[in-house]
């Protein structure tokens, strides 16, 4: 069953931005890849959802972006999304399964995802998969909600979990870096953006209250309305509390491979 349905992108769509299911816009797309020349790059967007981010880095960076998604409904909104911020030409969108990713080896110059990283289980056939898919010297540039150290033990980010309906894997920065290790990633960096995602939930978590609670009553109904704030306030005490912390990761394959 579709986690992401129509419904729900509408309302994520009302406080994120049309294209993004997740915080931040094209500034955070271009803080994940700070410091990365994507001009006429490939770039793979793992979880690319409806769009936004690929149509950013295509858009305000230069790349051509092949999108892969597990849920067709996103992709269709993906390809309105594209074709509307005239980019239609630099990127593809393309429905996959869940599972190893289906590229040859060396395929390209940058494996990009943002936030989409959490819903897939097995963090070491992952990253050992977008190495694998990486050219030498290739770059991954993602970012994901990751958890604290003391997560475990972090009552507002348990009731946060406890709330939340979609498939979840959580990893501390630590452990991801290790497994980014592991897989043979080189230069591996964490950047951890807790203090801004802090910061930016609860005045998220105002919006849904005020300004924004007709339209989203409007696309969804009054019940999943007031069920959705209790996520969302649950979701800014997670990150107040350093439980929830999005992490942008950088590493890279090494040259001589
Ligand atoms: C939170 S959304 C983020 C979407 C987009 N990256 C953004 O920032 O707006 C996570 C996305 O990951 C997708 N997803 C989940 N499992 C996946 C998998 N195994 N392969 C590719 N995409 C997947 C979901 O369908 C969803 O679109």
């Amino acid at each position: 069953m579709a986690q992401y349905a129509d419904e729900f992108i509408d309302r994520l769509h009302l406080v994120w931005g049309p294209g993004f299911l997740s915080p931040g816009g094209p500034e955070e797309v271009a803080e994940v890849c700070r410091g990365l020349n994507l001009d006429d790059a490939n770039v793979l967007d793992i979880g690319c959802g409806t769009g936004g981010p690929s149509i950013a880095l295509a858009r305000d960076k230069g790349a051509r972006v092949l999108g892969i998604d597990i849920e067709p409904q996103l992709l269709d909104r993906a390809r309105m999304l594209a074709d509307q911020a005239g980019v239609a030409d630099r990127i593809e969108f393309r429905q996959v399964k869940p599972g190893p990713l289906a590229f040859d080896d060396n395929s390209f110059d940058v494996v990009f995802s943002k936030d989409a990283l959490i819903h897939i289980p097995d963090k070491q056939a992952l990253y050992a998969d977008i190495r694998r898919v990486l050219k030498p010297g290739g770059a991954l540039a993602a970012s994901d909600w990751l958890a604290g150290e003391d997560a475990d033990d972090d009552d507002a980010f348990q009731h946060y979990l406890s709330l939340v309906p979609l498939d979840y894997t959580m990893a501390t920065a630590g452990q991801t870096a290790e497994v980014m290790r592991q897989a043979g990633f080189e230069l591996v960096e964490t950047r951890d953006r807790n203090a801004w995602y802090a910061e930016l939930a609860p005045l998220e978590v105002a919006r849904i209250e005020g300004p924004l609670r007709e339209k989203i009553i409007e696309v969804s109904d009054a019940e999943t309305y007031e069920k959705w704030l209790a996520i969302r306030r649950a979701l800014a005490a997670a990150a107040q509390s350093g439980g929830l912390r999005p992490t942008h990761l950088r590493g890279y394959n090494p040259a001589g491979t």
